[in-house]
């Protein structure tokens, strides 16, 4: 285990917020986790992160922040149709949908390079491209950061819907995920629900088609619509998308007849980047957080933003976007 006073996590958050953590906990093993836990008297408030990358950070967090360094893949049991693998939080999510693609375990490859690590996915329910990961979750394992205990949460019992998971919501601030469980199909069917990814299977034919083909076709789609934390400070798509009623949807089709949407089981979902960028906030800033150009989900760090400049501009897009079309846009990003 490490431990580190005062740390700084301007590289633990995408955004590259500066803020400071009172103690920074990297632990190896769920046992010293559990350990920690239990011999911790200090009554202090307590985040787990992974690679920071759906956090925004307004203060420095006067508590613990916990980190797992697990990055381990175990195959755990299989059949002639699928394979169970157990992976350690820790582990960078795309490492691991790469490993999954080289090794033939399929159905991630839709969710290729979307920043972030393997238990910081159970949490958030990540999704993208036609996927979502609760489809593959087949169960989560977590300590009890109040009692050190260890539970199994099962798939059915986290909750999951769109960007949501009871540890989004009852569970909040409670456990750390240590290791998730995944089911996966050992054979290849390529998800074709977005339209790009059906492109390029309709053009190359399905036989012709792998799982690292439709690996790489997304990293270049993401490449080119989404920006690199590394050269610029982001959390990816900054809101949710909004879900309305069907009523309410169709009187906004009247007034904007090209309003994209799709049809989900509780409604109609309009992409909140489309919404923005009506509101002529695509590639604006305000002081130095900005709207993305190229995607106006994505709310940007041009340099040195405080998390308080991001909390700003995120009112006042959310404010206009409110005035114009009379939908609540809420942050996908977890404010801290
Ligand atoms: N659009 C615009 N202007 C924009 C952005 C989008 O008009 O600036 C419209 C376009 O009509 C476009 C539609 O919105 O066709 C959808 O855009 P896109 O396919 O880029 O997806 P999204 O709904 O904006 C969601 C996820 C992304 C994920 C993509 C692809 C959420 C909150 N975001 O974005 O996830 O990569 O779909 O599946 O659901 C993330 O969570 O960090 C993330 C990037």
């Amino acid at each position: 285990m490490k431990k580190w006073n005062g740390c700084s996590l301007l590289n633990h958050n995408t955004f590259g917020i500066e803020a400071k953590a009172r103690l920074f906990v990297e632990y190896g093993s769920v046992e010293e986790l559990q350990n920690f836990v239990r011999s911790d008297q200090s009554d202090s408030k307590m985040l787990h992160i992974g690679q920071g990358s759906n956090l925004l950070f307004t203060q420095d967090f006067d508590g613990i922040v916990f980190h797992c360094n697990m990055t381990g893949t175990i195959l755990e049991r299989e059949d002639e149709n699928s394979a169970i693998l157990k992976v350690g939080a820790g582990m960078p999510w795309d490492d691991f949908v790469a490993f999954c693609v080289d090794h033939g375990y399929y159905g991630l490859e839709n969710l290729s390079q979307i920043p972030g690590e393997v238990g910081a996915s159970a949490v958030q329910n990540i999704g993208a491209y036609g996927a979502e990961v609760k489809k593959f979750i087949e169960s989560v394992e977590v300590v009890n950061l109040f009692t050190g205990e260890l539970e199994i949460k099962h798939n059915v019992d986290c909750g999951y819907a769109y960007r949501y998971s009871n540890f989004k919501g009852p569970w909040r601030g409670k456990y750390a995920v240590t290791h998730v469980w995944f089911s996966l199909d050992k054979t290849f069917r390529p998800n074709t629900n977005y339209a790009a990814v059906r492109n390029i299977v309709e053009e190359m034919g399905a036989d012709a088609v792998s799982a690292s083909v439709i690996r790489q076709k997304i990293i270049d789609i993401r490449k080119e619509k989404l920006p690199d934390p590394n050269v610029l400070g982001n959390a990816g798509s900054f809101f949710m998308n909004p879900i309305v009623e069907k009523e309410t949807f169709l009187e906004l089709q009247k007034k904007y007849p090209d309003i994209p949407y799709y049809e989900v089981a509780t409604g109609i979902k309009i992409p909140a980047g489309w919404l923005i960028e009506k509101c002529g906030w695509k590639g604006r800033h305000l002081g130095r957080a900005g709207i993305y150009e190229k995607q106006a989900l994505v709310i940007v760090n041009l340099g040195g933003a405080t998390g308080n400049e991001i909390v700003t501009l995120s009112h006042k897009v959310s404010q206009d976007v409110y005035e114009k079309f009379g939908i609540s846009i809420k942050p996908e990003v977890n404010w801290i």
